[in-house]
């Protein structure tokens, strides 16, 4: 069995024409670079997340989980459990759109830097009166090409009309706006906002379109702290502010070759990833 991808954070191994073993690790990025220390729990939790929200999501669109049993999955995954329990899903083989759906409630980020600049956003102008990190009157589909090297590309929704077919890009935007909506809802109970996240999807054997990746989780969205949440002000991200915080303080932030984070910074990194996944699957 061969691993076919080593992401920034997954790995993922063929398994046959149909399936696929995806392993979320431990490895965290920040300002675009892997940290050489691996933060303990993190993958487990990413995990977790998502597999949570494709049980909550899939009346809204059929997802690629196949299973999260070792034992449903080559010997290799069960004879190094230790490795792999809890991180690990047997999914759909699909082929992906070569894109990804970002889908913002908030204006932030490359956003708010079009916004103040007065330009459209992926083709979109940003109508009304907005403040950093405002919440948007609805939601917005910004989709990007996945890049297979450098920065992902936005392109304007006309764009994908053309390269999807009508029929089938509209289709995946409504299916996106009614899985943010679902997700925002659920999250918001339990106190955490997500200002905006990414979505890939692909097409089974059939034509049909399938939900994957990961979905939901902090490392594919922006999870602020409701209780924190200010408008006007900048949210810090839930997950990785002790981490980001460090490397600014140290003028580390962007550096390549990555520095190892302090121990402290470490555990109280993977403590905010086991919280997050307890506040989210925690639903009752
Ligand atoms: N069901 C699937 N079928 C085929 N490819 C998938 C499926 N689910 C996810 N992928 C791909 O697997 C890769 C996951 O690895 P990841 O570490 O997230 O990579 P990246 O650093 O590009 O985010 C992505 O390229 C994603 O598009
Ligand atoms: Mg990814």
């Amino acid at each position: 069995m061969q691993k076919i991808i080593s992401g920034k954070v997954r790995d993922v191994f063929d398994v046959d024409e149909q399936q696929l073993v995806i392993v979320t690790t431990d490895r965290i990025s920040a300002f675009d670079v892997i940290l050489p220390t691996p933060i303990a729990g993190k993958g487990a939790a990413l995990n977790r997340i998502s597999n949570f929200w494709f049980g909550l999501t899939k009346d809204i669109v059929p997802n690629h989980l196949i299973s999260t049993d070792l034992k449903d999955m080559p010997t290799l995954f069960s004879k190094n459990a230790s490795d792999y329990e809890d991180r690990t899903v047997l999914v759909k083989k699909l082929k992906m759109l070569p894109f990804e759906f970002i889908i913002r409630g908030y204006v932030f980020g490359n956003m708010w830097k079009a916004y103040q600049a007065g330009e459209p956003f992926c083709g979109q102008k940003i109508e009304g009166d907005y403040q950093l990190a405002q919440k948007l009157a609805s939601p917005i589909i910004t989709p990007s090409t996945k890049a297979a090297e450098g920065h992902d590309v936005y392109l304007p929704l006309a764009a994908l009309d053309s390269a999807l077919g009508q029929e089938l890009s509209k289709n995946v935007q409504a299916i996106c706006l009614a899985l943010y909506q679902r997700a925002y809802d659920y999250a918001a109970r339990q106190g955490i906002l997500i200002a905006d996240t990414k979505l890939e999807f692909g097409l089974d054997a059939q034509g049909n379109l399938v939900l994957a990746d990961e979905i939901f989780t902090p490392d594919s969205s922006r999870f602020w702290d409701a209780a924190a949440y200010s408008v006007g002000t900048a949210p810090q991200s839930y997950d990785k502010q002790f981490v980001r915080d460090w490397l600014i303080s140290n003028k580390l932030d962007g550096v390549e070759p990555a520095p190892e984070l302090p121990a402290e910074v470490a555990k109280k990194t993977a403590a905010l990833y086991a919280a997050c996944a307890k506040k989210i699957t925690s639903f009752s």
